[in-house]
């Protein structure tokens, strides 16, 4: 999705703008720009369709300095992919603006501006809030002043960063609805659209609040609030950032994540000290005392790890629990019961549906847990009780290490709910599943060579189907999100039960058929399925435990997977899943770290 970098300074700012973009490019994006008032006050601009890389070799060509300048990743909503759609947008040769998010009544203010005489180059909705400041200045006193009346007629969400040629040492920013932080740096200040982008330069941010517009100079920064009033925002200092985020000898990240699970399940549950109650906050014991229901809410992979944690609640704390994407929650009326938790998941802490949903419900006096993977993130924000998952940066777009984290969360979740209903009857159970979780994905690892082997036998085909039971139809959804996302093969995911009930119309020698299964209670309910697919002369690929029984023969491949404990399996499997698909991708040769169309931080709804 969009990114955003900024930056006001008394050095050269344009390899800090290139740097900050370039650790960007993981949220995925079509074209980029950048814009720089010289010490001449010239307004210069280079802007290009396709990677940061044609940036770079504009901006050897023919190179841009300046000590004022912002940049901008771009992932097209209004307008094709093309650079004259590519922020920063110019206006009188003077102003330049770079924005994420979506003005929703861009055409009225188009038409408005078009109808005084007004040609724009773009098809973006961004456009117009450039003209619009190039209108008013003469009215204002300066840059800030016009930039908070622009913002008065814009609807939807924006972050956006000006700079203006006639005051070269000014940035300003402002947002509503998308994110945007402040860096301060030691006689120079920054602007992202996350701390990443900014951390080879300061470890020290502000997060911005909607409404919020910075002035930014080398040495000083202001903030003010809707009303135009200045305001102390808190000032953060986070951890220098981890060395192990490099991609080392993998060949892309997402392999590099897949492997990286048996130690990120181990920092998010350290081995021997199950989570109690004061890891999801100082209330958090009377919060889960008064809990009578669940709400969980989250979009994506992070809605799969929800559908899980639905199973296990209901079973294990007997307490209701619903489950429902952010997008589709936030635009209706949901009946929540009084005592209701609500429940976020997402791994970038920014998904705008998620942040929308939360606050949807928000003014109904619940109590919000947020299960994030990004401190300081807009949903931690937004919540009173929060789980931070140890997964650690994720670049690859598909999620991965992330979603096995939140599982884990959603144990140790459950695991304090069931103490309060169950008198912790189950603790020891969960205990012992989360201290084995590690150990059974690295033996799942292991199968590494198997599964690649498996991923040929789907590089020429266009569909597959995936199916499971019980706690594994999330994980069988999780695993077609994952082949349909790098592969670009349409994979669909049912409960093995739905299938004659339509989808084995389907089933043919062409649709290869997925099929997970563990040793359960379920598993010979899950057999009789599997013989009315191999009826119908599909071919099976089944993840089945050792003990299970099932042997590979014509049509049938069986990946014996090593027995684990009941609770961690779904982390397991979902690890298989995710090799199988890598593999796949690989083999296809799509773009695995950067597929097609996605976005890895999905801050416009
Ligand atoms: C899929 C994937 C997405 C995200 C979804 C929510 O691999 O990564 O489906 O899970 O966009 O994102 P977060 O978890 O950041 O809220």
């Amino acid at each position: 999705m969009c990114g955003i970098v900024a930056a006001a300074a008394k050095r050269e700012v344009s390899e800090i703008l290139l740097e900050g973009l370039r650790r960007l490019e993981y949220r995925g994006y079509d074209s980029a720009g950048i814009a720089l008032v010289d010490n001449d006050k010239n307004l210069q601009l280079h802007k290009a369709l396709g990677r940061v890389a044609e940036l770079e070799s504009a901006q050897r060509q023919r190179p841009l300095l300046g000590c004022l300048g912002i940049a901008h990743t771009r992932w097209a909503t209004h307008g094709v992919p093309s650079a004259a759609n590519a922020h920063p947008h110019t206006a009188g040769n003077r102003f330049a603006v770079v924005h994420n998010g979506i003005i929703e009544n861009h055409a009225v203010l188009r038409s408005d501006l078009e109808g005084r005489g007004i040609v724009f180059l773009s098809q973006t909705d961004t456009e117009v809030i450039v003209h619009l400041i190039d209108q008013l200045r003469p009215t204002c006193s300066d840059l800030l002043a016009t930039v908070q009346q622009v913002v008065k007629k814009l609807e939807g969400a924006y972050a956006i960063a000006v700079i203006d040629s006639d005051e070269p040492e000014t940035l300003v920013v402002a947002r509503d609805g998308s994110p945007l932080v402040i860096g301060l740096g030691i006689g120079e200040m920054f602007a992202g659209s996350d701390t990443l982008a900014l951390r080879s330069v300061t470890d020290t941010f502000i997060y911005l609040e909607d409404g919020d517009i910075g002035c930014l100079k080398a040495g000083s920064y202001e903030v003010f609030d809707s009303t135009g009033a200045t305001i102390e925002r808190e000032v953060s200092q986070l951890e220098p950032p981890k060395k192990d985020d490099l991609l080392g000898s993998y060949d892309h990240y997402m392999l590099k994540e897949i492997h990286e699970q048996p130690q990120r399940l181990r920092d998010t549950i350290p081995p021997g000290k199950p989570p109690s109650a004061l890891d999801f906050g100082a209330s958090a014991a009377e919060v889960f005392s008064r809990t009578k229901a669940v709400q969980i809410i989250a979009c994506g992979t992070s809605y799969h790890a929800g559908l899980v944690a639905k199973y296990w609640i209901e079973a294990f704390a007997k307490i209701p629990c619903s489950v429902e994407v952010a997008s589709e929650l936030r635009y209706r009326e949901p009946v929540v019961v009084d005592g209701t938790l609500i429940v976020s998941i997402s791994q970038s802490g920014e998904t705008a549906d998620t942040l929308a949903a939360i606050n949807h419900l928000g003014g109904q006096g619940l109590a919000r847990l947020a299960v994030c993977n990004v401190d300081h993130s807009a949903i931690v924000r937004a919540s009173e009780l929060v789980f931070l998952t140890q997964a650690g940066a994720e670049i690859g777009v598909a999620s991965t290490k992330a979603f096995t984290t939140q599982l884990a969360a959603l144990m140790a979740l459950t695991d304090q709910l069931a103490g309060i209903t169950n008198k912790n009857d189950y603790h020891g159970i969960f205990a012992s599943a989360m201290a084995s979780a590690p150990a059974a994905v690295t033996a799942v690892l292991a199968l590494e060579p198997k599964i690649k082997a498996m991923a040929n036998h789907f590089v020429a085909k266009h569909h597959a189907l995936f199916l499971g039971r019980g706690v594994f139809y999330p994980i069988a959804m999780e695993g077609a999100l994952k082949l349909k996302e790098i592969s670009y093969i349409h994979a669909e995911a049912y409960p093995a039960g739905e299938l004659k009930h339509g989808p084995l119309a389907l089933v043919d020698s062409d649709m290869p058929v997925v099929a997970v299964a563990p040793n359960n209670a379920l598993l010979e309910k899950l057999r009789s399925n599997l013989e009315e697919v191999r009826a119908r002369g599909g071919e099976l690929f089944v993840f089945a435990d050792e003990a299970s029984g099932f042997e590979s023969g014509p049509g049938v491949h069986v990946l014996a997977m090593p027995h684990c404990d009941e609770l961690a399996a779904p982390i397991a499997y979902t690890v298989a899943l995710q090799l199988l698909s890598y593999y796949v991708a690989v083999a296809r040769g799509t773009d695995v770290d950067k597929p097609r169309n996605l976005a890895k931080s999905v801050t416009v709804e």
